[in-house]
């Protein structure tokens, strides 16, 4: 299950290597376009579903940051739909950058019209995940900082 999938990078690796894949994404383009190309895709806001299918592995990559104002939801959602998690959230952003660049980078993100300028840092990520796994109980580990994103492996 990869939820915010985006493109369909990790969709065509499950391809090539037998692997089951559904994806979930609010916007229409990228849907229609993951639908068109075979995959099994759905046009839904991640938000207002409360049962998620049940997984083997949830991903999320690059997409943490739309959450931000109810993680918990977000979390409970993942820890019920599968065993294991997959965190891939960029935390070094130019959105984070004081000057110029930042306030061009704020101006435009934004998702489906709602502008959406909040990114973490490693720091913000790590506190993040760590009460989380406090208050709902799970286990994680920082599994690699691969170019700008965190990856976090995460276990019930
Ligand atoms: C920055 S893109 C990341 C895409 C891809 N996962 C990647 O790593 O390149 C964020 C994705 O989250 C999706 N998204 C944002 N809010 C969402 C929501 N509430 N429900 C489902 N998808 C959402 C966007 O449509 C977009 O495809």
């Amino acid at each position: 299950m990869e939820v915010c999938f985006g493109d369909t990078i990790i969709a065509e690796h499950c391809k090539k290597n037998g692997i089951l894949w559904t994806g979930i994404d609010i916007n229409e383009i990228f849907v229609k376009y993951a639908v068109k190309k075979g995959f099994n895709a759905e046009l839904l806001d991640l938000e207002q579903i409360n049962d998620l299918p049940k997984a083997d592995t949830f991903i999320i990559s690059g997409s943490l940051y739309h959450f931000q104002n109810d993680q918990e939801s977000l979390f409970k959602k993942m820890l019920d739909c599968a065993p294991q998690m997959i965190i891939s959230e960029p935390v070094i952003n130019l959105s984070n950058n004081k000057g110029i660049i930042g306030k061009l980078a704020k101006a435009s993100a934004s998702v489906n019209g709602k502008t959406q300028a909040f990114r973490y840092t490693e720091k913000t990520l790590l506190e993040t995940i760590e009460q989380l796994s406090k208050k709902l109980k799970f286990k994680y580990r920082v599994e690699s900082l691969f170019d700008k994103d965190l990856i976090i492996v995460i276990t019930k």
